[in-house]
C-alpha cells in the first residue's frame, strides 16, 4: 500500500498519513524555521530513529515509555527541556512513540505557553489506531489513570507501518484489541474486512496492517470530526472501555495491557447488551468471539483470571473509578448491531454481580 492521506475535519482539519515510509513527511514537518523539539520513546528511538533522519539535530528528550511516562514529573520534565531549549509558542513538538508518548507530549503542547503544535509520530499499533488520533492527552494521578489531561488536536499524524515490525507480540495484541472496538464502531465492512483478513493480521508485523490502520483512522477520523470535545457521539469510542478500565485498575495499571483488556470488555459489553434486550444482532458475539479466537486476543474474564488476580470485588472498585459517568455510577456503551451504538447505559447490580462474577 502506498501511503493514505486521510483528513479529520476539525477545525482545523489535520491530515493522518498512514503506510509503509510515512515518516518521510516528517521531513517537512521538520524544516520550518520557528523550531522543533522531538519527545521520543527511548526504546523505538533506539530502534527507528533512522526513519527521522535529517531530525537527529533537533533538542530531544528521551524518556521510557508505559504509564510511568505518563506522571505529573514527566510533564514538568517535558516543560522545563522546551523552555530550555529555547522554543516559543511557534514552535512544534514532535512525539515519536506509543500511547502514553503522545498523551504526554500532546498535555504538554497544549500547555507549554498557552499552547504550540504538536505532530504525532506512533510507533505502536495501538497509538496508530486509536492513542495519538483525536487529540486527547493525559497523565495519570495518584488516585487513577488519565485524570489530568486537555483535547488538544496535533497538526498532522505519521502512522508508518514500517516501525510496527519491532513490536513484542504483547503490544501488537493490544493494538488488535482496539482495531477490533473501531472495526465495531466502523460497521459490517469494517468487520468483515477484519474477519477477512484475520488469520494473517495475528502475525506480528503483517503486510495487511497499514489497511487496517488506515480503516481504524478513517472510522476514528470520522467520529472524532462529529464530537471533537467528546460532548455526546464521541464516546461510542468508549465501547468496551469501562471494563477495560475496570480490569486495569484490578490487575495493576501495566500489568494487562490495554488493548487485551478492550477486547475482554467488549465481550462484556456484548454480553450486556444481550442481557438488557438491546442486542439486535444476536449472531454478534459469537462471530466477535471467532475473531478475537483468529486474532490471538481473550474473549473473557476466565482467561484473563488465569495470569491475573481479577476478584470481582476488585472489578467492582475499578468500575467505581470510572471517569465517564457521575461519581460511582460507571457508564457503558452497548451494541445493537456492528456500527450502532448505543451511550450513557447504567446497569443494575445483579447484572453487574453475573458479568464480573
Ligand atoms: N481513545 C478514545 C478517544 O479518543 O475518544
Amino acid at each position: 500500500m502506498n501511503v493514505r492521506r486521510i483528513e479529520v475535519q476539525t477545525n482545523p482539519p489535520y491530515a493522518v498519513h498512514v503506510g509503509p515510509s510515512a515518516l518521510k513527511g516528517v521531513l517537512e514537518v521538520g524544516s520550518q524555521e520557528s523550531g522543533i523539539f522531538v519527545l521520543a520513546d527511548e526504546k523505538a528511538w533506539s530502534l527507528h530513529s533512522g526513519a527521522l533522519a535529517g531530525l537527529e539535530s533537533a533538542p530531544r528528550l528521551e524518556i521510557a515509555g508505559g504509564e510511568g511516562a505518563k506522571s505529573m514529573a514527566q510533564l514538568e520534565g517535558v516543560l522545563d527541556a522546551l523552555t530550555q531549549s529555547g522554543l516559543s509558542r511557534t514552535s512544534t513538538l514532535i512525539t515519536f512513540g506509543g500511547g502514553s508518548i503522545s498523551d504526554l507530549g500532546g498535555l504538554a503542547a497544549s500547555l507549554f505557553k498557552r499552547g504550540m503544535d504538536v505532530v504525532h509520530c506512533p510507533t505502536t499499533l495501538l497509538a496508530q489506531v486509536d492513542a495519538a488520533i483525536g487529540g486527547k492527552t493525559a497523565i495519570n494521578l495518584r488516585l487513577g489513570k488519565n485524570l489530568a489531561g486537555s483535547i488538544h488536536q496535533p497538526r498532522s499524524v505519521f502512522a508508518d507501518s514500517e516501525v510496527l515490525r519491532t513490536l513484542p507480540d504483547e503490544e501488537w495484541a493490544s493494538g488488535l484489541g482496539e482495531a477490533l472496538k473501531t472495526a465495531l464502531l466502523g460497521g459490517e465492512d469494517s468487520l468483515s474486512s477484519l474477519e477477512a483478513q484475520s488469520s494473517e493480521l495475528a502475525h506480528p508485523g503483517s503486510v495487511a496492517i497499514s489497511a487496517l490502520v488506515a480503516d481504524c483512522v478513517q472510522t476514528k477520523a470520522r467520529i472524532v470530526a462529529e464530537d471533537p470535545l467528546e460532548q455526546g457521539p464521541r464516546r461510542v469510542l468508549n465501547l468496551g472501555h469501562t471494563f477495560a478500565h475496570a480490569i486495569e485498575h484490578c490487575a495493576g495499571y501495566g500489568t494487562v495491557p490495554h488493548g487485551v483488556a478492550v477486547s475482554v470488555g467488549i465481550s462484556l459489553a456484548l454480553e450486556a447488551s444481550a442481557a438488557m434486550s438491546v442486542l439486535e444482532d444476536v449472531g454478534l458475539p459469537d462471530r466477535v468471539r471467532k475473531l478475537q479466537e483468529a486474532l490471538g486476543l481473550p474473549s473473557s474474564l476466565a482467561e484473563l483470571r488465569g495470569l491475573h488476580d481479577l476478584g470481582p470485588e476488585g472489578l467492582r472498585a475499578g468500575l467505581a473509578q470510572d471517569k465517564k459517568g457521575a461519581v460511582g455510577q460507571p457508564e457503558f456503551v452497548l451494541v445493537r448491531s456492528p456500527g450502532d451504538l448505543v451511550l450513557g447505559i447504567g446497569m443494575e447490580d445483579s447484572l453487574l454481580q453475573s458479568l464480573l462474577g
